[in-house]
C-alpha cells in the first residue's frame, strides 16, 4: 500500500523525519507531498523544501519526495493512494487535523487519514517555531538536520 505524507516543510523538521521513517514501517511505499504553497508566504521555495528533503531522506528506502499544488486528494489519487499521514504533536493540533481529514474524506471517500503521534521529544518543535529561534540567533541543531541548519544560514545571510 501506497501512503501520502503531506505537509509544508518549510522547512521540514527532526519531528517530521521521525514521522518518515515510522510511516514506512507501515506501507510499501511513502511519497512525501511538499506543497506548493502559492498562496502562503514560504521561507524557502517549493525546490529548495524538495531538495532539503531529499537529502535528509536520501538514505531511507521505499521514500520519494513530490510537489504538488491543487487538492490533496488530487493528489493522493494520481500517486494511486488513499492514506494520508500526517503527525499529531498534542491537543493543540486537533482541530485542524480534525476539520481536514474530514474534509478530505468528504472529497475522497475512500480516503484515510492515519496519525501518527509524534515523539515525546518532538512535540514542541515546529517549523515555524524553527524559523523564529534561527532568525533570533538561537541554536537549531537538535530540532532539524545538519542540512536544514545550513539552508537556513544560506537564507538568512543572503537578507
Ligand atoms: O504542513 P502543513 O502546512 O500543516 O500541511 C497542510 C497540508 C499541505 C496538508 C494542507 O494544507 C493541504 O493538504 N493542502 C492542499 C489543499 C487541499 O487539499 N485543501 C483541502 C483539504 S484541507
Amino acid at each position: 500500500m501506497i501512503a501520502v505524507y503531506p505537509g509544508s516543510f518549510d522547512p521540514l523538521t527532526k519531528g517530521h523525519l521521525d514521522i518518515v521513517k515510522r510511516a514506512v514501517t507501515l506501507f510499501d511505499r511513502l511519497v512525501i507531498g511538499v506543497l506548493d504553497n502559492a498562496g502562503k508566504n514560504t521561507l524557502f521555495s517549493l525546490e529548495e523544501r524538495i531538495a532539503l528533503l531529499r537529502e535528509a531522506v536520501g538514505g531511507v528506502q521505499h521514500v520519494e519526495v513530490k510537489g504538488f499544488d491543487g487538492l490533496l486528494v488530487d493528489f493522493m489519487k494520481s500517486n494511486s493512494s488513499r492514506i494520508a499521514i500526517r503527525g499529531m504533536r498534542a491537543v493543540s493540533d486537533f482541530d485542524y487535523e480534525f476539520q481536514m481529514a474530514l474534509t478530505n474524506k468528504g472529497l475522497y471517500s475512500e480516503m484515510e487519514t492515519v496519525f501518527l503521534v509524534s515523539r515525546g521529544e518532538f512535540t514542541f518543535i515546529s517549523s515555524s517555531l524553527v524559523k523564529e529561534i534561527f532568525r533570533l540567533g538561537g541554536n537549531v541543531g537538535e530540532l532539524v538536520p545538519d542540512c536544514v541548519v545550513r539552508a537556513l544560514s544560506g537564507k538568512f545571510r543572503n537578507r
